[in-house]
């Protein structure tokens, strides 16, 4: 007779091969596009000079924060289904769509540039909760969710500091 530990070692959670590597792909993406970004937000938070210095230096450093126990649970996320998430800095940046920047820039173009990022985040995280739904992953879809709220409270938040309407 088949024990409970044998049927979980043979079909993970209840998810086929293929399944699992859709969902995984889409977290891997977000992934390597997160951890861009999370350096980014401590370039910025080190490196902003100027009026808005304290702003940014603690806006910065709130979503870092976050960024590490996100980022933590992305990548455990893909280790429940049996995967191994991407690790190589090297690689981070080249599959990544957001793009890193130099420290010399002025705290305007930071603010706009984390608004942008959000944004291509954000569509990331859309398209992970959409594959993780058609293929019934109620786990992944709960944590993608939670993240587009997060980030649409930081996009709203930078806007409204730099008056910039929601598509800048
Ligand atoms: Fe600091």
């Amino acid at each position: 007779m088949e024990t409970i530990l044998e049927q979980k070692v043979h079909k993970k959670l209840g998810f086929e091969h293929l399944e699992a590597v859709e969902i995984v792909n889409k977290l891997d993406v977000l992934l390597c596009n997160y951890q861009i970004f999370f350096h980014k937000l401590q370039n910025y938070h080190w490196n902003v000079v100027g009026g808005e210095f304290f702003d940014l230096h603690h806006v910065t450093q709130e979503m870092y924060e976050k960024g590490l126990k996100n980022i933590d649970e992305i990548a455990e996320r893909i280790r429940v289904f049996g995967k191994t998430p991407e690790y190589r800095l090297s690689e981070y940046s080249k599959k990544s769509e957001i793009e890193e920047t130099t420290h010399e820039l002025s705290s305007e173009y930071m603010t706009l540039n984390l608004i942008s990022d959000i944004g291509t985040l954000t569509s990331f995280i859309i398209e992970t909760s959409h594959t993780a739904q058609d293929n019934g992953d109620l786990g992944t879809v709960y944590m993608m969710n939670k993240l587009i709220k997060e980030f649409e409270t930081y996009h709203w938040q930078l806007s409204s500091w730099t008056n910039k309407k929601y598509n800048s």
